[in-house]
């Protein structure tokens, strides 16, 4: 759907040199996919995603969409390719004196949708329902909540039926609660309309409930890509540990008996590994750090534990444990956290 190749864009600073916000990027996103692109303050994300739709005319490189290059279009071809693409944002961008209908219509007003008035009021109302909102046509942005503005600012973005949603930081501004609802309607909308949803976001966790597949963007350079769960239970570079994991971790010594770490890699959730080695096995480990989350309905992330002092009942958990399908085990000295 979305084709990025060799992707660079510099900004001519104030004393006219240049600085290279993105740097050789290329991503491939697919028809139909929630793909997330994740990075800390700074990265480029905001310039990637306004490069994408060509608000930010990339400096070099190529951007298809549906096989297209946008970068090579003529402005009315670029105008009309434009409206597969819709974007939301974290400060919604509503129009203050406009009703939630009025915002919606707005897009059906300009540039080619226009049809008749009384078309384009049906067609909002119909937006409304979708985001969950049937009733608050004639409400202004000012009389809803956050999470209200960004369904209203959601259906005005699906005003021109686009093929892709780009949503830069659109839960940033929201508390937990809004941001699960916003984020199970991106979800809804990409099932049921079918439409490719991009999400761009500082969060983690953001990425971690809707997306599939995901790229690392960092310093301007898209460090690395692939699947959510492979990514957050086993990230390759620098830029993907520091941004899975927490921040502020330490290397411990362990004590001097035999210690094993288990990196969960897709572990059936609720499976109770440790429990089931005790009461199965009459083993007892000792659980020295835990650090697992559940991706749907597995469970990812790693675990370090004390071996048994008796030889014989180490080595008969590393036996049991060895045996578990997604989990690997190794011994170690030492351990980070
Ligand atoms: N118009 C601009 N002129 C100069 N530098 C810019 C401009 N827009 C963004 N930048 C710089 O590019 C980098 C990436 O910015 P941005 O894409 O907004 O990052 P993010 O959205 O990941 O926080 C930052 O260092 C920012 O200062
Ligand atoms: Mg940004």
């Amino acid at each position: 759907m979305i084709e990025i190749k060799h992707l660079c864009k510099d900004f001519t600073l104030a004393d006219g040199s240049k600085f290279r916000a993105l740097d050789d990027v290329n991503l491939d996103i697919g028809d139909g996919e929630i793909f997330g692109i994740i990075g800390l303050s700074g990265a480029g994300k905001s310039t990637l995603v306004r490069c994408m739709n060509l608000l930010e005319r990339p400096t070099s490189g190529q951007v298809l969409l549906d096989g297209k290059d946008l970068t090579a279009m003529r402005p009315k071809e670029l105008r009309q390719a434009r409206k597969g693409m819709s974007m939301i944002f974290q400060g919604f961008n509503l129009l203050m004196q406009r009703t939630a209908l009025e915002n919606i219509c707005f897009p059906l007003e300009l540039g080619g949708l226009r049809g008749e008035a009384a078309w384009r009021k049906k067609r909002a109302k119909e937006l409304l329902e979708i985001v969950g909102l049937p009733d608050k046509a004639d409400a202004y942005p000012s009389q809803l909540s956050g999470g209200q503005k960004q369904r209203v600012a959601i259906a005005r973005a699906l005003a021109s039926d686009p093929k892709v949603l780009l949503c830069d930081e659109a839960t940033s501004a929201l508390d937990p609660t809004t941001t699960q609802s916003i984020l199970a309607l991106l979800k809804q909308l990409n099932r049921d309309l079918g439409v490719t949803v991009v999400v761009i976001t500082h969060e983690m966790r953001v990425v971690q409930q809707i997306c599939g597949r995901v790229a690392i963007l960092d310093g301007g350079v898209i460090q690395e890509s692939g699947d959510v769960a492979d990514i957050f239970s086993n990230p390759r570079t620098e830029a993907g540990r520091r941004l899975v994991m927490p921040e502020g971790k330490k290397i411990h010594s362990l004590p001097a008996n035999r210690q094993v770490r288990l990196t969960f890699n897709g572990l059936s959730a609720g499976e109770p590994v440790i429990s089931t080695l005790a009461v199965e096995q009459g083993i007892k480990v000792n659980i020295i750090t835990a650090d697992t989350h559940s991706i749907g309905d597995e469970t990812f992330g790693e675990m370090v534990l004390g071996l048994p002092e008796d030889e014989t009942d180490a080595a008969r958990a590393l036996i049991y444990l060895r045996d578990v399908p997604g989990v690997t085990v190794e011994e170690v000295t030492d351990y980070v956290q």
